[in-house]
């Protein structure tokens, strides 16, 4: 089931996704070589605290940490901890999820730390944000969520990379993850019809080698087969009741 949501969800979700975008602005200064994942997740937690916010990943289905912090080969859902520093040259994706006002906000940004990345680290974490914004660009009342993920793959494709099929976008609002799930490969004129009042995610996942994944025993953190790299970002995005097509996780 689909839950539609009427312009006064959304605005609530509007503003919980501003919150979610100043906690990204907020910790992209402190994204150096030296600092571990933890105390990332520390001052993010703390932030969102201090904003009247709830970070929604903490335990949620056990989920020991507040935010998820995605290093190179890791695909999403890496734990934060104090035994993983980050080194120039990583990649990192740092993915928050708040709560404000009983509605969840999600997005992600993908973060090069230090001088010293490959052209490789640069080439899929821009990849990774015009395949975002590829999928976006699709989304209008009456478009189809094959839509997106054609647009999605399409781009990955054309710079020799892969899309992970193993994780999705979804339906967002007073839970976390609810349907639709947004496919980040598909077809145009494919899936579910979009209309006015739906709100999900949009985050894919774009690997420099093969699509597959596999969890570590931690049960949480997802990586690629190959040891190669993967980079994401995500938007929470809304279709209004008038039609109009809005980014809500974008800091004004
Ligand atoms: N924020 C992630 C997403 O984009 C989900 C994290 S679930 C967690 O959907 F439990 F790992 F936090
Ligand atoms: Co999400
Ligand atoms: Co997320």
């Amino acid at each position: 089931m689909i839950t539609l949501k009427t312009d006064a969800e959304i605005a609530k979700i509007r503003i919980c996704g501003r919150l979610v975008a100043d906690t990204l602005q907020m910790i992209e200064r402190h994204v150096r070589p030296g600092i571990s994942t933890l105390e990332l997740n520390d001052i993010c937690h703390d932030y969102t605290l201090a904003n009247a916010a709830i970070p929604a990943p903490l335990n949620y289905k056990g989920f020991p940490k507040s935010i998820c912090t995605s290093i190179n080969d890791v695909i999403c859902h890496g734990i934060p901890t104090d035994k993983e520093t980050l080194q120039d040259g990583d990649i990192i994706n740092i993915d928050i999820t708040s709560i404000l006002d009983g509605f969840h906000a999600d997005s992600s940004k993908t973060f090069i730390v230090g001088k010293r990345a490959t052209a490789e680290a640069e080439a899929i974490t821009n990849c990774a944000r015009e395949c975002l914004y590829r999928g976006i660009e699709t989304v209008r009342a009456g478009s189809y969520v094959g839509d997106i993920g054609a647009a999605i793959e399409k781009h990955a494709h054309k710079h020799s990379f892969s899309v992970v099929r193993d994780f999705v976008g979804h339906g967002i609002g007073r839970i976390f993850h609810e349907e639709p799930m947004i496919p980040h490969y598909g077809r145009r004129g494919k899936g579910v019809r979009l209309v006015e009042g739906m709100v999900f995610t949009i985050e894919p996942m774009i690997n420099a080698g093969s699509w597959k994944s596999q969890i570590l025993d931690d049960g949480w953190t997802a990586v690629t087969i190959d040891g190669r790299l993967s980079a994401q970002f995500e938007h929470t995005i809304a279709i209004a009741a008038d039609g109009h097509v809005e980014i809500l996780t974008d800091a004004g």
